[in-house]
């Protein structure tokens, strides 16, 4: 039934609340508070950018890359919380972004899924240049056939262009694609799209209350060999 296996990069690969523990030693006991507000204003410009000029003749006109919203998220999260942020300070935290902590099963279901003969890919607001320092720290660069950034058409998920890059990319039917984020409107917005679902609730989330519910959800990765088991 499947024959692609396609991942979200940040949260579902690569642990975005890691940076928790440096932000902690920077800013103590603000760390989870960074962590948090950082991550949410990222994610509220790429929605802001890509929803004030869906369909520019090139993408969005207001398009900055995702390494360069991080940068201006972790600014305004440090100036909200009325945190000192010194050059050096955003840089440290910048680096530890380019290197973040993969989960520690992923590894192990990443060389099952490719044990098992199918294909491997991200599908990730993620910069090119991020993406593949991410990768290649994690380990994760022979595991993964394709490593797609919505970057080349400026415009962030939940486009459908963004998810329709991975059809662009590889030859394969919506219904043969299991695509998994730990992200719940990132596995919404994949369902509207079109492609079945998985998503993996680290943190025992409700599911978001809009819209249809994922086709699988599960507590981490491992969850995704269990339903290509059930094939
Ligand atoms: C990604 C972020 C949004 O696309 O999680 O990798």
């Amino acid at each position: 039934m499947y024959k692609l296996v396609a991942f979200d990069a940040y949260g579902t690969l690569f642990d975005v609340y890691s940076i928790q523990a440096l932000a902690n030693e920077i800013y103590p006991s603000q760390g989870a508070a960074v962590a948090i507000m950082w991550r949410d204003k990222q994610i509220e410009y790429t929605r802001l950018i890509t929803q004030s000029d869906p369909h520019g003749p090139t993408g969005s006109k207001y398009y900055l890359s995702f390494w360069e919203l991080t940068r201006l998220s972790l600014e305004y999260t440090l100036d909200r919380l009325k945190l000192n942020r010194s050059e050096s300070q955003v840089e440290k935290l910048m680096h530890q972004y380019a290197h973040l902590t993969p989960f520690p099963e992923n590894l192990a279901v990443l060389q099952k899924v490719k044990a098992m003969g199918l294909t491997t890919c991200i599908l990730s607001n993620g910069s090119p240049d991020m993406l593949s320092s991410a990768v290649k720290s994690a380990g994760m660069g022979d595991l993964l056939d394709h490593v797609i950034s919505v970057d080349p058409i400026r415009l962030f998920k939940t486009s459908p262009e963004s998810y329709g890059l991975v059809q662009q990319t590889i030859a394969v039917n919506k219904d043969e694609v299991l695509f998994v984020s730990s992200n719940a409107w990132d596995a919404l917005g994949a369902t509207w799209f079109g492609f079945k679902t998985l998503w993996v609730n680290r943190q025992n989330l409700p599911y978001e209350a809009l819209g249809p519910r994922p086709d699988y959800s599960g507590p981490d990765l491992n969850t995704v060999i269990s339903v290509l088991d059930r094939r």
